[in-house]
């Protein structure tokens, strides 16, 4: 399983990145606007160039033909971009035309099974179960991952990559990996709660206690 980051915020970008364990980057509307009022493009490309790897960026107009624009022209932004399209009647349109222009598409807000077989006959190149938003309604988000990827397997012409999304806390990333999700996106907080063990931190105080006795007594 690959790591994303859920964010755009690019001082949690670069920090990630420096770890090596993150290959891509999804943002949202949300996600954009909590990092103030820049400029979209600027923010998108700026991190397009910290990220060796997909950087996932949502249109942000619901009407079909205003869709197909804004996500050429989001396309055309680096060579990195994903257009993120929500999983509407409109958006699986607009997916598959964008698809016959080899242009990659990260199918958002999936809830169902059904959504995710759309999104995959029409081509697009990562689906977002969002586990976080359906675990709330009371459903069993990672169940639908789950589904996705065993329906997927089935079918060797289902080529589209299954992206856990809505990820809220390092339990998640367990269940996403067992589940078989090719990619988990996490917020930054829970990359660094996945990074830590108090165990690990009570074993390192230990080494370092014994070694010292054992520098000082020689
Ligand atoms: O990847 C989608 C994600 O940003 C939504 O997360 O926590 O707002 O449901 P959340």
């Amino acid at each position: 399983m690959r790591i994303f980051l859920d964010t755009a915020n690019i001082e949690q970008i670069k920090e990630g990145v420096k770890l090596g364990v993150v290959s891509g980057v999804t943002t949202n509307p949300t996600l954009i606007s909590k990092e103030g009022h820049r400029d979209y493009e600027a923010v998108v490309k700026e991190i397009c160039s910290i990220v060796n790897g997909p950087v996932s960026a949502e249109v942000v107009v619901n009407d079909k033909e205003a869709m197909l624009i804004q996500a050429r022209k989001i396309a055309a932004w680096a060579p990195n971009v994903v257009v993120k399209i929500p999983s509407t009647t409109y958006g699986l349109e607009v997916t598959s035309q964008l698809s016959k222009e080899n242009i990659k598409v990260n199918l958002t807000l999936c809830f169902s099974v059904n959504q995710a077989i759309l999104g995959a006959l029409a081509g697009a190149t990562f689906i977002s179960p969002f586990v976080g938003r359906l675990d709330d309604a009371g459903h069993d988000g990672m169940a639908l991952v789950k589904d996705v990827v065993d329906i997927y397997k089935k079918y060797e012409d289902l080529t589209t990559e299954v992206l856990a999304a809505s990820i809220r806390h390092p339990l998640h990333c367990v269940a996403a990996a067992k589940a078989g999700a090719h990619i988990a996106t996490i917020p930054y907080k829970v990359l660094l709660q996945m990074t830590q063990n108090p165990l690990t931190d009570v074993g390192i105080e230990r080494f370092l206690a014994d070694w010292q006795s054992v520098s000082e007594g020689t």
